[in-house]
């Protein structure tokens, strides 16, 4: 039985398959109508979604079967043991996914169950955002290999699942990042990139001059962002990363005409101004809908394997 459950689950050659599949989905969606017909998807949220709730429900629509949504605070696993709980959710379900606020939640769930199991996002990965951007970015300039993708702003959950992805496909990932995420921080992923010798780290914006695709996202994770116990940090960061915010004046200052990509949501005037996301180079609602077609291939590949 396979699952994702985070980004070095998959091997290289695992993910272009995947990727593969994923552009002929896009290509040949009749081929691939019936797929999941009678099959059921549960997708259990422990924070909240728009793109990751959507793209999967709407996935297995189109591949012929359906999804069902769970959020933690409407169903019994706010007053159980989720390790019970999901062993009679997945009696139900062909697949799994869930969106946990933490990462070994997922591996206890894994530990019981015979199901396999994708991470919709934790605190340390994003493994279908990875390589969704994966797809987006061969399906604008080709394979990743010799690509250079700077990510800007926070080293966080999205950017680690970006960095493992991208230099195990051959793409040099520049991180340009004052700091990084705490609940983030994987030091054996980092060791992992740097092996590749695809990796590096910088704090001058500058780097964006060459790069090919440059990649933001939240100073402040989706859980905190509303928190008051959390508006200091949140007005800390705000004055540290400013200068880190993908803008068009910062493109054209550095002449820059990379692709633009934000996994969303956008917290427009902060890690991106308007003028960045409606700018003529930004794929970022293409990047959005490529969630969907990169995650029936994931199902699919992972039932075919399984
Ligand atoms: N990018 C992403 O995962 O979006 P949602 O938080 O809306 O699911």
């Amino acid at each position: 039985m396979r699952s994702l459950l985070k980004d070095s689950d998959l091997s290289p050659a695992e993910k272009r398959e995947i990727i593969e599949l994923a552009l002929d989905m896009k290509k040949n969606p009749d081929k691939y109508a019936k797929e999941m017909k009678d099959k059921t998807l549960v997708m259990y949220f422990e924070k909240s979604s728009t793109r990751t709730r959507l793209s999967f429900e709407a996935g297995m629509t189109q591949l012929g079967g359906h999804g069902i949504f769970l959020d933690k605070r409407t169903t019994q696993v706010s007053i159980s043991e989720l390790r019970d709980e999901i062993r009679a959710i997945e009696r139900y379900a062909d697949v799994v996914m869930a969106r946990t606020m933490k990462h070994s939640t997922l591996v206890e769930m894994n530990k019981v169950m015979n199901t396999p199991l994708i991470n919709g996002c934790c605190e340390k990965y994003h493994p279908c955002q990875a390589l969704g951007d994966a797809l987006t970015m061969t399906e604008n300039g080709g394979d990743l290999k010799g690509k250079h993708i700077v990510w800007l702003g926070i080293a966080n959950n999205v950017s680690n699942s970006l960095v493992q992805t991208c230099t195990q496909l051959g793409a040099k990932v520049t991180m340009c990042v004052p700091e990084k995420d705490p609940d983030a921080v994987d030091g054996e992923m980092e060791d992992e990139a740097k092996k590749t010798g695809l990796y590096e780290e910088t704090t001058d914006v500058s780097c964006i001059k060459d790069a090919d695709f440059v990649h933001t996202d939240t100073w402040v994770n989706m859980e905190f962002i509303n928190d008051p116990k959390f508006a200091d940090e949140k007005e800390r960061r705000i004055k540290a990363f400013m200068p880190y915010q993908l803008n068009k004046a910062l493109l054209d200052k550095h002449g820059s005409d990379a692709k633009l990509l934000h996994c969303m949501p956008c917290h427009v005037g902060y890690e991106i101004a308007r003028d960045a996301i409606d700018h003529p180079n930004s794929l970022i609602f293409d990047q959005a809908e490529n969630r969907m077609h990169i995650q029936k291939a994931i199902m699919v590949w992972l039932l075919r394997n399984s």
